[in-house]
C-alpha cells in the first residue's frame, strides 16, 4: 500500500521536489523500491531450496584464452541448462552469449592485472562501471578482494565503493575472496577474508574449500559459495563439492573443474546433484560416468 502511495507520487515530481518530499519524510523511499530489486535479484541468484550452481567463465579478466574457454560460447551453450548462474566479463557476454539466454548473469566488475604480472596478481579496481552492469540487465557483480597483501586496502576499498554504488540500485555484490600468497588456504585465513567481506557489505562470499570449513561458514553471516580452483580428477572435484555443501555453503562458483573436464556437460550435471538434490559424491561420480557415456 505504502509502496503504491509512493509510485503515484513519484509519477509527478521533479528531482527538486524529491528532495523536499524526503524533508518531510524520513523513510527514503528509494528503500522500498531497491529492497524489493535486490530481493528479487538475490532470489534468481539463489534458488528456492537455498542453493546455488554458479558457473564461472570468467577466466579470461587476468588469464586471457584459457584452456576450454578459446570459444566461450561453444562452451558454455550445453552448461547452461544445468547451472543456476553465469559469471562472467562484459566482453565474454556481449560477444558469446545470446541475449535471448534466461539465465541470470553475474557480472565481474573488477580486474586490472594479467597473469603475467605474478607481484600484483590481483591487484584489481573497477573494470566496468555501474551504469554498464545495469545496461547489461546483471542479477549480481563480483568484485575481489585480496587479504593480506601490502596493497589489500586498494582492492577493500574498490569493493566497498562498488558496494555502496550497487545498493543504490539494488544489485548484490558477490565478494571473491583471496588471501596472500604463504597465508595458505586454510580456516584461520579463509574465514578472516570471508567475515570482512561479508562485514564490509558483500550480499555473498566466494571462497576456496579447506579443512574444517564449517568454521568459515559459521564466522560468515551471509551465504558462502566455493570457487572449484585448479583443474582436479573429477571425483574429487564432487568430493570438495559435497564436503562444502554439508558444511554449509550455499553452492558452488565453478569454472575449471567443469568446463576442463573431459566431459563438461556430466561434470556440471554431477555438480548439480549434488548441489539441489543431495547426492553423495558416490552417487555423483557415477552419474558422471553414465553420462559421459551417453554423449561420447
Ligand atoms: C577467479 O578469480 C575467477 O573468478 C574464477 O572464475 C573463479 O575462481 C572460479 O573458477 P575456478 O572454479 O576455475 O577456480
Amino acid at each position: 500500500m505504502i509502496t503504491e502511495v509512493y509510485i503515484k507520487i513519484f509519477a509527478k515530481l521533479s528531482p527538486m521536489n524529491l528532495n523536499n518530499l524526503f524533508m518531510f519524510y524520513p523513510i527514503n523511499p528509494e528503500v522500498i523500491y531497491l529492497d524489493w530489486g535486490m530481493k528479487n535479484r538475490l532470489s534468481r541468484i539463489i534458488k528456492k531450496d537455498g542453493r546455488t550452481v554458479m558457473l564461472a567463465v570468467d577466466h579470461g579478466y587476468f588469464m586471457g584464452p584459457t584452456t576450454g574457454l578459446e570459444n566461450l560460447g561453444e562452451t558454455v551453450k550445453p552448461l547452461l541448462p544445468y547451472a543456476d548462474v553465469l559469471m562472467l566479463t562484459r566482453g565474454a557476454l556481449r560477444n558469446y552469449i545470446p541475449p535471448d539466454v534466461e539465465i541470470p548473469i553475474c557480472l565481474r566488475v573488477s580486474g586490472g592485472t594479467s597473469i603475467l604480472n605474478e607481484t600484483n596478481l590481483l591487484h584489481e579496481g573497477t573494470i566496468v562501471s555501474i551504469e554498464d552492469a545495469i545496461r547489461l540487465n546483471v542479477s549480481a557483480v563480483a568484485f575481489s578482494i585480496l587479504v593480506g597483501q601490502p596493497f589489500e586496502r586498494d582492492t577493500i576499498l574498490g569493493m566497498t565503493e562498488y558496494i555502496d554504488e550497487a545498493n543504490r540500485y539494488g544489485i548484490p555484490v558477490l565478494a571473491v575472496t583471496a588471501v596472500g600468497r604463504g597465508l595458505g588456504k586454510d580456516a584461520k585465513y579463509l574465514s578472516l577474508a570471508s567475515r570482512m567481506a561479508a562485514e564490509l557489505g558483500a550480499s555473498i562470499v566466494k571462497t576456496y574449500y579447506c579443512e574444517d570449513f564449517e568454521k568459515v561458514v559459521e564466522t560468515c553471516p551471509v551465504p558462502i559459495v566455493i570457487a572449484g580452483g585448479k583443474k582436479i580428477p573429477e571425483e574429487e572435484a564432487l568430493k570438495m563439492a559435497y564436503n562444502a555443501i554439508q558444511s554449509g555453503a550455499i553452492g558452488v562458483d565453478m569454472g575449471r573443474n567443469i568446463f576442463q573436464s573431459s566431459n563438461p556437460v556430466a561434470m556440471i550435471k554431477a555438480v548439480n546433484s549434488i548441489v539441489h538434490k543431495n547426492y553423495t559424491p558416490k552417487e555423483a561420480y557415477e552419474l558422471f560416468k553414465e553420462e559421459s557415456k551417453k554423449v561420447e
